[in-house]
């Protein structure tokens, strides 16, 4: 790296603190505002967002509860480059008692988990910035579209019309009405949307109405579908979240789902050879082959980190021959060891203890049941494993493992080297520039805390921890164009008693793990999904769950209008000097 280049990358924003007020803090000389909100209508006539008044119907054309994943996707023909696009995002869940007046705990009405049916999925959405900061979204885009709780979908790939893929309704497999629980995701190569359903298990109910030797009842089991009611009370309105009655319905959730944001009448296609479990997040690569990598964590206590490395390769010049890319190729789960190298090993039917002796038949078997077959090959179980992104200036991949209190002392391993680890950490894993190799080296990047306190072994990649900004339950991350990361943080009301945020800190240089505070988010919120515009002039972020904790009545946030709190999607800009966010 040349001293020019580490000196362009230098961040020079003065950090801000934790803090608990209702709003979005950003450091001096820079700017946010919201570009839209829940209940915002994608149509030029509505439908208008009215509190304590909404419908399924109006629902289903407004922007989605929970904001999680944004991506922008470029549209040509803008004022400037990087001035329009469509900006994709995910809606991971609903918070029914921020969302209806009056709502009871446990004893839904019929409409509102209609409601919040068509509060799930994805937004695509039209924006567009005119001039400098803040960007707008276009209501009436033809490209605006939802996809909710309720959009048909189909299932491809090996476990596509296998026998567990079956129900009352569909006879053939392949078709699926909704998805649900849409975490992060990610963007391909050929300009497609990969959107990850991730606890999909909190929708189901009734378990203990099958045989525990049914074999469908001990993979359930193992996804954490309960046995009893679930929380939402879904199954009461939808036959289909009755295990009782559809026992093969969640077998149909858990899957990576890819959507054409440019074609608001495509399928979403559930990518079965990707694995089923709680998929945070899915960042794709292409190796040095061409061959499409995926990087995906399960976002559990004790569970894994997966990648994919498809059988046919990526075709720059003809973008829909990459649309069945991800249907096949081959899973593999990390093994982290203690000397620093770490091995990826396939997930293939009949190799090593995949076989019918084991209860796997057919890959089908494999795939549904990802975490079983991961479980037999000694996987490395990690504290967590939320967001994985490459950066893309040393090719290094990191991984983000967010929290994992219940870990012992007892239970540490290299790559999760504290017990009760309340805070998190960041592992940097390198594969020496091909995201196909099955082996790599790896690395503890950051081990999150609050740097007073000695008690939380805060590790900042090297750097003097009693300098950064205590930082704690990381989720997603972003790099910028000089390889900093970007991380967002889901947790620090629970660790610190102090709002979510996102920070900044070198990858490389003598900054390397200098760790600053850059944003911080109104009360009860989580931030998701940061995603630079590619001038780097514009960051886009998630206020995901503002006020949770609190109740109508008793609000914890009136964020972003003084009314009900909304979750919502803003930009970050710099209003003076380099625009470049960082810079
Ligand atoms: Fe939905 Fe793992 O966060
Ligand atoms: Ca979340
Ligand atoms: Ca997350
Ligand atoms: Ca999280």
């Amino acid at each position: 790296e040349s001293a020019e280049a580490s000196q362009r990358g230098r961040l020079t924003f003065r950090p801000i603190t934790l803090n608990t007020r209702d709003e979005v803090t950003v450091p001096e000389g820079y700017a946010s505002g919201v570009v839209i909100r829940w209940g915002d209508p994608l149509q030029s006539w509505g439908p208008e967002f009215r509190f304590g008044e909404q419908s399924p119907e109006r629902q289903a054309q407004q922007f989605g509860y929970n904001c999680d994943f944004v991506g922008l996707f470029l549209l040509p023909g803008g004022a400037a480059s990087g001035s329009r696009g469509l900006l994709a995002v995910n809606h991971e869940y609903t918070n029914p008692e921020l969302m209806f007046p009056g709502y009871r705990e446990g004893d839904p009405e019929a409409w509102q988990v209609a409601v919040e049916l068509e509060a799930h999925g994805v937004t695509i959405v039209e924006v567009l910035q005119r001039g400098r900061g803040q960007w707008h979204y276009l209501p009436g885009s033809s490209y605006n579209r939802r996809i909710t709780g309720t959009t048909r979908c189909e299932l491809t790939g090996p476990a596509a019309g296998s026998d567990w893929m079956k129900t009352s309704t569909d006879s053939t497999g392949t078709v699926v009405y909704g998805t649900l629980n849409n975490c992060a995701g990610g963007k391909t190569p050929w300009g497609t949307l990969l959107t990850c359903e991730e606890n999909f298990h909190q929708y189901f109910g009734n378990l203990s109405a099958l045989s525990s030797t049914d074999p469908r009842y001990t993979v359930h089991q193992r996804y954490g579908i309960p046995s009893g009611a679930s929380e939402r009370r879904w199954e009461r309105f939808d036959r289909r979240f009755d295990v009782s009655k559809e026992p093969n319905e969640p077998f149909r959730f858990g899957w990576v789902v890819e959507i054409d944001p440019y074609d608001p009448t495509f399928v979403p296609k559930k990518r079965t050879a990707l694995g089923r479990f709680k998929h945070e997040a899915a960042t794709v690569v292409i190796a040095r082959d061409g061959r499409a990598v995926v990087y995906s964590g399960d976002d559990e206590r004790f569970e894994y980190i997966y990648k994919f490395v498809s059988e046919g390769r990526y075709n720059p010049r003809d973008r829909r021959a990459n649309f069945s890319l991800l249907d096949s190729g081959t899973l593999y789960v990390a093994r982290f060891n203690a000397d620093g190298t770490g091995e990826w090993l396939p997930l293939v039917h009949g190799q090593g203890p995949l076989t019918e002796a084991n209860g796997f038949r057919s890959q089908a078997d494999v795939l549904v049941n990802t975490r079983r077959a991961a479980d037999l090959l000694g996987a490395t179980k990690m504290d967590r494993p939320e967001d994985i992104e490459t950066n893309p200036v040393n090719g290094r991949v990191y991984i983000v493992c967010t929290n994992n209190a219940r870990r012992k002392w007892n239970q540490i391993d290299p790559a999760n080297p504290r017990g009760d680890n309340r805070h998190g950490h960041i592992i940097e894993l390198i594969e020496n520039g091909d995201a196909a190799a099955t082996r790599f080296r790896w690395e503890i990047f950051l081990l999150c805390g609050d740097p007073a306190n000695p008690d939380d072994g805060v590790f900042a990649a090297g750097f003097d921890p009693s300098l950064i900004s205590p930082i704690s339950c990381p989720d997603n991350i972003t790099f910028d164009a000089w390889g900093n990361m970007w991380i967002a943080t889901d947790g620090q009301p629970g660790t610190f008693r102090r709002n979510d945020g996102i920070y900044a800190v070198p990858t490389s240089g003598n900054e390397r793990g200098f760790v600053r505070m850059f944003l911080s988010g109104p009360r009860g919120c989580e931030i998701c999904g940061p995603e630079f515009a590619p001038d780097f002039h514009t960051l886009f972020c998630a206020i995901q769950h503002p006020g949770e904790g609190g109740t109508l009545s008793a609000p914890l946030s009136s964020w972003p209008d003084g009314t009900v709190p909304r979750p919502s999607v803003i930009v970050v800009w710099k209003d003076r000097g380099d625009p470049r966010i960082g810079s």
